[in-house]
């Protein structure tokens, strides 16, 4: 049986989140600079994005820069950049026929302006696609977009801009950059490593985590079905017991 035959397409995640990592020990690896290691992982951003796309997922969060990262050496930060700059140019076409719409989350203002004006235009010429969602999260930190929520909720009740207080979980979660997203199904890290490394800490509470030791650069669509199948096997009780959960009729 091939990998996408074991998928249950039913009980597809709705949101997969992932850590792309070890793009730095696959240069390594295959003795190469990192900054062709950062290449290697742009290529299989492009598989992994096609293969989500044709399996029917609805939303892909992918962690391409993190607020940490700005303290790499100058010239790894300039090739990411770059490498940012040349995927939104290089994939917008595809995005239109693909029916994807591109959103981010992170602190865009702490980005090149170059970078922004590729985001805005790839934004709004996908804004009406209604197929998968992709969000980049660039220069974001979930401590970073929490403490921004807050500072923006403080300054909308100086404003009188809030209805009431104590403030609720739902208005809360609106001043996330990711108000306009389900929380993440499933949540993927690659290279082995086991933290969650400041990634959407407020959404990730019942999200199923996945780790492999593939390095980022290798993972491809047969990795991609694997974690999806893995996902597939376990109940989510989201702090219910087993009985308590739905029963799903046999067959
Ligand atoms: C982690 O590998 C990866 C990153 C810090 C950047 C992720 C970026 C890409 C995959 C390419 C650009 C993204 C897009 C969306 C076009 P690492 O450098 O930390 O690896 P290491 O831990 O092995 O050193």
């Amino acid at each position: 049986m091939t990998m996408e035959k074991k998928i249950d397409k039913k009980k597809l995640p709705q949101h997969i989140a992932i850590i792309m990592d070890g793009n730095g020990r696959w240069a390594q690896k295959h003795a190469f600079g990192r900054i062709i290691g950062h290449q290697k992982g742009t290529e299989a951003v492009r598989d992994i994005v096609r293969a989500s796309c044709e399996l029917g997922i609805k939303y892909l969060t992918l962690y391409a820069f993190s607020v940490e990262n700005w303290i790499r050496p100058t010239q790894e930060v300039n090739a990411l950049m770059l490498l940012l700059e040349r995927y939104l140019r290089s994939e917008l076409n595809e995005m239109l026929e693909r029916d994807i719409r591109l959103v981010t989350i992170g602190n865009r203002s702490a980005l090149p302006e170059r970078i922004n004006k590729s985001l805005k235009e790839v934004m709004e010429k996908t804004s009406h696609n209604r197929g998968m969602v992709l969000n980049l999260a660039l220069s974001y930190s979930g401590r970073d977009e929490i403490l921004r929520g807050i500072n923006t909720l403080l300054t909308d009740m100086r404003l009188s801009k809030l209805p009431s207080e104590p403030i609720t979980a739902e208005v809360f979660l609106s001043y996330l950059d990711t108000a306009a997203l389900p929380d993440p199904d499933l949540l993927i890290r690659t290279s082995g490593e086991y933290r969650l490394s400041n990634f959407l800490l407020w959404q990730t509470a019942y999200t199923e985590f996945y780790f492999t030791e593939i390095l980022w650069p290798d993972f491809g669509r047969d990795d991609l079905l694997e974690a999806i199948i893995n996902y597939q096997q376990r109940e989510r009780r989201f702090g219910l017991t087993s009985d308590q959960l739905p029963k799903v009729a046999p067959g």
